[in-house]
């Protein structure tokens, strides 16, 4: 391979189409692991790792990929995350050369995209950092808070209250584990496919409080199957937040649109790009 033999190689976008493919057939190899896919949870790595950004002070988000280091590893909000920095390592011993701010973050990409997901531009640009540059703990969003948490979240990171709504449909996909966040469940039927169902169930659904021993969390009545966490719930709360959800849930390309704008920036936040453009990842099935 050129691009591990030779020091002074820059990798192409056809270097990192190989290394988006290998992640795309990793993530459908999940035999019974969860619905079958590690699409999801390798969607939450690359949030988790860009999520810690703060604009103020223009510290953590995916550049360095501090996640690999204790304390960050083991804060409470990445429970979990150890499966798919496991599976993001294979690829890793793979393609050497890059680095692991810019493999998590096109993980996300490829999640997104081989789920049946919008295109999110993306580019590389990220260096490995050190120990020393990992971020504080509770940066992340706890979902048992309300509206005004989430928006200070989402707002510490520069994002506005559209895109924190947009941002949050990606819990169209995956679920919550027990032994992970304490919450269980799916929030949507087909958990592996990205949709806007996420904003049609919380509108269209009568959510009502599970009565079980774990954390406060919303059951739909009728089937009593789909989750929503706290922090899912204020989208139909708040007039703020409640305006964009209902626009997304009535109008799907609207979500995707928005959705891979605020998500490519997420994956962004802190990073030193050098000027290229960002690109389009082919998805397996164009490769066809
Ligand atoms: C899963 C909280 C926003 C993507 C989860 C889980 C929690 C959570 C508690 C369950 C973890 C587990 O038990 O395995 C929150 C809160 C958010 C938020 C409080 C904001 C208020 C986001 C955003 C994204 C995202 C912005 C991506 C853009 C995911 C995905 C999963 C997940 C894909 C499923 C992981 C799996 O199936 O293993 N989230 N999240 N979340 N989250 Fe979020």
């Amino acid at each position: 391979q050129a691009a591990k033999a030779a020091v002074n190689y820059t990798p192409t976008k056809a270097d990192y189409q190989k290394v988006y493919n290998r992640i795309a057939e990793i993530m459908d190899d999940a035999g019974e692991y969860d619905d079958g896919s590690y699409g999801p949870v390798l969607l939450r790595l690359a949030w988790h790792a860009s999520g810690t950004y703060d604009k103020a002070t223009n510290t953590g988000g995916s550049n360095y990929a501090t996640m690999r280091f204790d304390p960050e590893a083991l804060h409470a909000a990445n429970a979990g995350l150890a499966v798919a920095r496991g599976l993001m390592d294979q690829v890793k011993r793979e393609f050497p050369w890059i680095s692991y701010g810019d493999l998590w973050t096109l993980g996300g990409v490829a999640a997104v995209q081989e789920m049946g997901g919008p295109k999110i531009p993306w580019r590389p640009g990220r260096i490995d950092g050190y120990a020393r540059d990992a971020t504080p703990d509770g940066r992340l969003p706890d979902a048992a808070q309300g509206a005004g948490h989430v928006k200070e979240i989402f707002a510490r990171m520069g994002f506005t209250d559209q895109e924190a709504v947009a941002l949050c449909g990606a819990h169209a996909l995956g679920r919550c584990h027990r032994d992970r966040s304490g919450y269980d469940g799916p929030w949507t039927f087909s958990p592996t496919t990205f949709t806007n169902d996420y904003y049609t169930l919380l509108f269209d659904e009568s959510w009502v409080w599970k009565k079980w021993g774990g954390p406060k969390q919303l059951e739909d009545k009728k089937t009593r199957s789909l989750m929503m966490l706290p922090t899912d719930y204020v989208l139909t709360q708040d007039t703020h937040f409640k305006k964009h959800a209902k626009a997304y849930a009535a109008d799907s390309a609207l979500f995707f649109r928005d959705f891979s704008a605020a998500f490519a920036r997420l994956l962004e936040l802190g990073v030193p790009f050098a000027a290229a453009e960002p690109w389009e990842m082919r998805s397996l099935d164009e490769q066809k």
